[in-house]
């Protein structure tokens, strides 16, 4: 849950000019310090790769649900690599959704349990805001319910964000100018030394950059959008779609729990 609420604190920042809005890729981190969260160091081979995802972890449906790669398994109660979307067999219609992005519902039984089924998603065939809304067709798109209409929303950043009330989930809505991601800037802190904290939270003074930054605050003041190269703090060119859009699917799972 933590990890959740930080993804989507940080999804996107920019040091005044200075734009971040990727994560860092395992695979660029360089030191053991930096290869944390979803990533694992092998001293062996001295390099950052991608942790493989142990569904067994996962004790509850929506934690395990929630990873693309592992799914709840109805009649065992218990979280194992996903299989075919044909496969599961739900109580809840939704939960077909979030069994894999490749699932959706498909016929309803007698006994009122869902055989999920292979498909994509429309948002065009939801009648209603609880059945539309955060329904995601692709890792840019989440489906939104207005003027009796559900339709999709590009999300894929902040200043695409034509909705308010989708923008304020993650993003900072200003009136007139729009959607745009929030500033976060970096000071100097009596105590601990740079920090790096929201616009929202008027306590912070702005910095010009990162050069303050070490390699021992790089990663962790940035929340992953900047690395310790060796020598400076260097910002990421891993792709944070899907990190961007699970921010969004995220949140109403978060508030589901
Ligand atoms: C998926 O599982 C991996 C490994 O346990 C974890 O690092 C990652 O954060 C999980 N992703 C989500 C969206 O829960
Ligand atoms: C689940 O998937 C992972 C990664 O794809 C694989 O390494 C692991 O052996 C699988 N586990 C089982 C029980 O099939
Ligand atoms: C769920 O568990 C049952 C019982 O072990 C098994 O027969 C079935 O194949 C599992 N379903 C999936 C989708 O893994
Ligand atoms: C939304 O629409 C679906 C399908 O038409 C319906 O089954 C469901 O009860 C509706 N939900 C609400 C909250 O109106
Ligand atoms: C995602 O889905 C939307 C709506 O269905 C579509 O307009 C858009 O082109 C899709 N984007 C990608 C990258 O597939």
């Amino acid at each position: 849950m933590k990890t959740q609420l930080l993804l989507i604190a940080t999804i996107s920042l920019s040091f005044q000019a200075l734009t971040a809005t990727k994560i860092c890729d395992c695979t660029e981190i360089v030191q053991p310090a930096d290869c944390k969260d979803g990533c694992t160091w092998s001293s062996a081979d001295s390099a950052c790769t991608a942790k493989t995802v142990d569904c067994t972890t996962y004790t509850s449906q929506p934690t395990c649900d929630s990873n693309d790669s592992c799914a709840w398994n109805d009649s065992t109660s218990k979280c194992a690599n996903f299989t075919a979307c044909v496969d599961y067999t739900v109580s809840v219609v939704d939960q077909c959704y979030s069994k894999s992005s490749t699932c959706i519902p498909g016929a309803t039984g007698t006994d009122g349990k869902t055989t999920c089924k292979t498909g994509s998603v429309s948002c065009s065939n939801f009648q209603n805001s609880s059945d539309c809304n955060f329904k995601s067709p692709n890792d840019t798109t989440i489906c939104w319910f207005k003027a009796s209409t559900c339709s999709p929303i590009d999300v894929s950043k902040c200043s695409a964000i034509t909705e308010q009330e989708v923008c304020a989930l993650h993003c900072k809505w200003t009136q007139g100018s729009g959607c745009s991601a929030f500033t976060l800037t970096v000071h100097l802190d009596d105590h601990s030394g740079v920090n790096i904290c929201t616009w929202a939270n008027n306590a912070c003074t702005d910095a010009t950059d990162v050069s303050a930054l070490t390699s021992s605050n790089c990663f962790d003041k940035t929340s992953g959008h900047y690395y310790w190269d060796g020598s400076a703090c260097s910002e990421c060119s891993g792709s944070s779609s899907k990190a961007y859009i699970m921010a969004f699917i995220g949140f109403i799972a978060m508030v589901m729990f």
